[in-house]
């Protein structure tokens, strides 16, 4: 049977070399193309020894395939997939580019003026959990940011059902990985090893993103959201908390109200292959290098407030394990294709 043949722009980043990993065990499709601009002409297992199982040179343009990842930097990446869109190529876009519905938001958020804001509407926000039916016909994908799947799985079943006041704070822990590969001062090992910080206090660009998804949700309900992200010395992984006032008279008082609440969470979720609602309260651990958000929603007994925790692995559902996952269904292939590996440990 001749597999469905698809590519990779920027293979030399960390989504590209991990989207490279997932690829290559995929049964169902075969990476035939791969560009990166610093290491072109060379052999992808040279620069990268732990894919030296693939026989592919890193080139500076793609080869003809019939699905696109591009795992370029948010402004380059839009220019290459309305380049691909005219080629009549699916893409699934891991860039920010193409997932704010508001083109005025890529000047606020991005400073650039957005290349093509009719694609905007066109392109599917690429949770699968949530845009299922629309994935799956999609020609443009726009990949969600990684903060934003841990916080949109843990905060979309109250949010839907309208069981908290509108007033959210979402704290959030990621690995180093989530900067990139490309250096800088911030990611140094003697910066970063030993020390924890928040940055972007003032707005993460990530916020409109889980603001937009959030309010999807329940458009009738005006939110407020708080969005601190920290920085943390790991190499992988994101661990977010989100609190949250319960909105009076919707849940049971007492102990019964963790537990409606936990069921709320499985009833939501009961189909997904990839959330998983677990009894206590999730390591970043049980993530590393599968494709899994778990989740563990609790009640504080003493406030009455709510208290979600998700974790995952920013690479993988974070970003190129939720691409594949998105590639399935694009493609008509079961979700879990080529995505069931379970987490490392220790
Ligand atoms: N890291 C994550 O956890 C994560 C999660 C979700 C989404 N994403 C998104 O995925 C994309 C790639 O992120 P990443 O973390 O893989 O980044 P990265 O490791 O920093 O890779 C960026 C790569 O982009 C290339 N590059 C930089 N500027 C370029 C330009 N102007 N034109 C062409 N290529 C350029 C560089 O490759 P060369 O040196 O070979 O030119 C560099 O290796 C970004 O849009 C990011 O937001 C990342």
């Amino acid at each position: 049977m001749n597999k469905t043949k698809v590519g990779i722009i920027n293979v030399t980043g960390y989504a590209g070399v991990e989207l490279a990993r997932l690829l290559h065990q995929h049964p169902q499709v075969e990476l035939t193309s791969v560009t990166g601009r610093s290491a072109a002409g060379q052999k992808l297992g040279k620069v990268f020894p732990h894919l030296a199982g693939i026989d592919l040179t890193i080139e500076t343009e793609l080869d003809e395939v019939d699905l696109v990842f591009s795992a370029m930097p948010h402004q380059e990446s839009a220019k290459e997939v309305i380049t691909l869109l005219d080629r009549g190529i699916k893409v699934v876009d891991i860039s920010a580019d193409f997932r704010l519905k508001d083109a005025t938001e890529y000047q606020n958020w991005y400073s650039f003026t957005h290349p093509a804001p009719q694609l905007l509407k066109q392109a599917v926000y690429g949770l699968t959990e949530l845009y299922r039916s629309q994935v799956a016909s999609a020609r443009l994908v726009a990949n969600p940011g990684c903060y934003p799947t841990g916080a949109i799985l843990a905060l979309a079943p109250v949010v839907k059902e309208g069981l908290i006041e509108p007033d959210i704070i979402i704290d959030s822990k990621s690995g180093v990985s989530g900067a990139g590969r490309t250096l800088s001062l911030r990611t140094h090992f003697s910066e970063v090893n030993e020390d924890v910080t928040a940055y972007a206090l003032d707005g993460h660009r990530h916020l409109p993103e889980i603001v937009q998804e959030l309010k999807l949700l329940r458009p009738e309900q005006p939110l407020s959201v708080t969005f601190v992200p920290h920085l943390i010395p790991m190499t992988r992984g994101i661990l977010t908390t989100c609190y949250a006032p319960l909105a009076s008279g919707k849940v049971a008082a007492g102990k019964k109200a963790a537990e409606e609440l936990r069921q709320l969470y499985l009833d939501f979720y009961k189909d997904e292959p990839f959330v998983k609602v677990v009894e206590s309260p999730p390591h970043t651990k049980h993530t590393w290098g599968n494709n899994l958000c778990l989740i563990h929603p609790t009640i504080d007994p003493r406030t009455g407030r709510l208290i979600v925790i998700s974790c995952l692995d920013n690479l993988v559902k974070g970003a190129a394990g939720q691409a594949v996952q998105n590639m399935n269904l694009m493609l008509g292939l079961p979700e879990t294709t080529g995505l069931e590996a379970l987490a490392i440990y220790p």
